[in-house]
């Protein structure tokens, strides 16, 4: 990636930076190979990033939202999302924020307990409405990736289980204020396989069987997100693989005519347009070892610390030919403050601006006042 350094001074590090061209190229890839199959529709996971800026970007390529809280649902309608368009995930909805949601007629809500669907009729009755429901089923698929951001084995706390389903389909189907649309599924997150996927299908088909045979019509079946991103390589693979994974679902998904197929995206739609820059505060001798000292740290990007997670680490702006080995540091006081050791860059001095790459998604929306530091702001050129 190119880095516009010279616009970068006009703003404090650190920053995220976000490259418009390469989300709106990734949004006309994404519309481009959903756009090949009938009823598919896709969410924008809302979680990964909510810029204001990228928001209006996917909003006007006519993506929906996935929100999983009522801040979110807000940030939405904000930002220009047709209520029609937003879909509210979450195990632990409140009630201010099922209200909030019932009051802006939002598409669906993806319900995740028998609790919940008793508590959205009782609000929904409240205010004269009928909320849409999807259950959220637990389709005990194994992601293969971070037990962190595995969903869809059967003892996590998310969805109904396979096991339990009719009962809360019994439930909903008798509640007056719940009108019962569809399924609700997500396996996990940065899948790089797409073995999982089809596995997901095999799943949903058996159960569309049996749907069928109860005489029950789903409107929709929504599959979640998970889609993976190269973290290793960003400039080679800079926008990921949708023509496959659409295809995977198109060749193993069995829909009944007129049903919709809805995606819940959010790391493969923001992930590698969007960079964490910071500047170089100090370079360290140690014993044996040299630290880069950066201005931003885990408060500002916490996957390394929270996940073990790589970022790939670029020196931006050094002009030098020469190489060094590094490791590279924030500036807060836990030792997990760390984005790389061994980091090989070429020879590194103050005032250096750095980049985090593939930090778009769960970047700074994850970023933290830890230390009373400020979240960093955003450019989006
Ligand atoms: N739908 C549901 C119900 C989800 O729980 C998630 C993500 C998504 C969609 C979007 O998944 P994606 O397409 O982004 O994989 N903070 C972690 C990731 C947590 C993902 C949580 N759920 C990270 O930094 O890797």
């Amino acid at each position: 990636m190119i880095f516009p350094t010279e616009k970068f001074s006009q703003i404090h590090t650190p920053f995220y930076y976000y490259d418009k061209s390469l989300l709106e190229q990734t949004l006309d890839t994404i519309n481009a190979e959903a756009g090949k199959y009938e009823g598919y529709k896709v969410h924008y996971a809302v979680k990964a990033n909510v810029d204001p800026t990228v928001l209006g970007i996917i909003n006007g390529k006519g993506l929906g939202c996935d929100c999983v809280s009522g801040g979110e649902v807000e940030r939405c309608l904000m930002s220009g999302f047709a209520p029609s368009k937003i879909v509210f995930a979450g195990v632990g909805k409140a009630d201010w924020e099922i209200e909030l949601a019932l009051d802006a007629n939002i598409a669906c809500f993806n319900v995740e307990s028998e609790p919940e669907l008793e508590v959205i009729d009782s609000l929904a009755r409240a205010k004269g409405k009928i909320a849409n429901v999807a259950l959220r089923v637990n389709p005990n698929v194994d992601a293969h990736t971070h037990k962190y951001i595995t969903t869809g084995l059967s003892e996590n706390k998310f969805g109904i289980s396979m096991e339990m389903l009719d009962e809360v389909v019994d439930k909903a189907l008798a509640l007056k204020n719940i009108n019962f649309i569809g399924l609700h599924f997500h396996i996990g997150s940065q899948l790089l396989e797409f073995e999982p996927f089809a596995m997901l299908c095999s799943r949903i088909n058996d159960l569309q069987d049996k749907f069928e045979a109860r005489g029950i019509a789903l409107k929709t079946i929504n599959v979640g997100g998970g889609l993976g991103v190269d973290y290793v390589n960003p400039d080679k693979n800079p926008i990921p693989d949708f023509a496959t994974f659409f295809a995977t679902y198109n060749k193993n998904i069995k829909l009944r005519p007129g049903q919709e197929l809805h995606f819940e995206l959010g790391r493969a739609v923001v992930c590698q347009c969007g960079s964490l820059i910071s500047r170089v505060l100090y370079v360290k001798n140690g014993l044996n070892k040299k630290f880069v000292i950066l201005d931003a740290g885990m408060s500002d990007l916490i996957r390394p610390a929270l996940y073990g997670a790589h970022h790939n680490i670029e020196n931006i702006t050094s002009a030098e030919t020469e190489t060094e080995t590094y490791d590279v540091v924030g500036p807060i006081c836990e030792s997990s403050d760390c984005f790389g050791t061994d980091e090989v860059l070429p020879l590194t001095h103050r005032g250096d601006l750095v980049a985090l790459r593939s930090a778009g998604a769960y970047g700074q929306i994850m970023a933290s006042n830890y230390n009373c530091r400020k979240i960093p702001a955003s450019l989006v050129l």
